[in-house]
């Protein structure tokens, strides 16, 4: 039967302001990027995940977190998080006092050469560190696995090398994951298949599901993780998005399309659709370019058009046949 494996109720976390806004080339004012924040943060969202504390140099867009983080108000609901790759930036987490942080390494060797210009082992040495500097703060630990379905240098991701990954997290501490397909390489069989053994081998370890939609296979792929088991997706507005570090990427799993979708088979998110289709319409504008986002621009698919008048003229003269 259609969704017999499906949960009551899915937890959408929301990426825009970090994955989607640090790609950007225009710098985005700070004041935009914490009003944004505001007005997501009433929308029923599982998790914003605010901003990152990386280099500016590697990352400029985000080169005001700290301000972003001071400037907005926080809801009690909403587990804000913020990104970040060294002993460094979790310094700067701390005096922000993020609710949780978001380590990240990629599966794959070479994209974690590329995108934090360290060999894994060198990233597990941080995050070492990390989990220690974070013992009896209230800063929760995510660990992402970046590359988890496919890597742009080195090809489909063998499962073996996520399922060892996530014993060196859980190894060094880290108390939830987020397995991430970084350039939109994954395929819904694939995802069923990792999400389902992952799920078997680490029942009670919260895992989220980081989706791109690179290849126009990612809200296939949220079915698929979620009928495996998954009940937590990180989305973002509009579909923005796309590591800087990885050639050709694009953007995320796009949140409006994923609630709507969600929707229409059932499936309770607790997000405010209406709510988040009027802050994706004023995407654009903010960005200066269009969103790949599709239900902002199409509506509803519940929502109908008004017959032109001729079209109302033909209907009446029909009917008198
Ligand atoms: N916050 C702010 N500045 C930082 C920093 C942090 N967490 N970590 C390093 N820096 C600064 C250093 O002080 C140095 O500045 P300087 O040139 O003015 O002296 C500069 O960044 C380079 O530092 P270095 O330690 O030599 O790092 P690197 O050049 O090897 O870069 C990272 C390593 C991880 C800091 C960098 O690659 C990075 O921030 N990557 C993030 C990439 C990202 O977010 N990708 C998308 C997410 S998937
Ligand atoms: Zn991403």
């Amino acid at each position: 039967m259609f969704a017999q494996n499906f949960p009551s109720k899915v937890l959408i976390n929301e990426v825009a302001t970090r994955d989607g806004f640090q790609s950007e080339e225009v710098f985005i004012p700070t004041e935009k990027k914490i009003d944004m924040i505001n007005r997501l943060s009433l929308l029923g969202l599982n998790k914003i995940e605010v901003t990152s504390f990386v280099s500016p140099k590697a990352i400029p867009n985000l080169r005001d977190a700290e301000q972003v983080m001071a400037g907005i108000t926080r809801h009690p609901n909403v587990t804000y998080v913020a990104l970040v790759p060294n002993e460094r930036g979790v310094e700067r987490a701390l005096a922000s006092k993020v609710d949780e942080v978001n380590l990240v390494m990629s599966v794959s060797e070479s994209h974690n050469l590329a995108n934090m210009r360290m060999t894994c082992d060198q990233s597990l040495v941080q995050f070492k560190q990390i989990v220690k500097r974070l013992e009896g703060s209230d800063i929760k630990i995510n660990a992402s696995l970046a590359t988890a379905f496919g890597c742009p240098f080195e090809g489909i991701t063998p499962p073996q090398n996520v399922i060892d990954t996530i014993h060196k997290y859980l190894d060094i501490g880290v108390q939830s994951i987020s397995v991430a397909d970084t350039t939109g390489m994954a395929a819904p069989r694939q995802v069923y298949d990792l999400c389902t053994q992952i799920k078997e081998m680490f029942p009670s370890l919260e895992t989220t599901l980081h989706l791109h939609n690179t290849r126009g296979m990612g809200l296939a792929n949220a079915l698929a993780g979620i009928n495996a088991g998954i009940v937590q997706l990180d989305a973002s507005l509009g579909g923005i998005g796309g590591c800087p570090y990885a050639p050709g990427a694009t953007g995320n799993i796009c949140t409006e399309d994923l609630v709507h979708m969600l929707e229409s088979i059932g499936l309770n998110t607790g997000v405010d659709l209406a709510s988040l289709l009027t802050i994706a319409r004023e995407l654009p504008d903010l960005l200066g370019h269009d969103i790949s986002g599709q239900v902002a621009k199409a509506g509803l698919r519940t929502e109908t058009r008004p017959l032109s008048n001729s079209v109302i003229e033909l209907k009446r003269r029909m009917s008198q046949y």
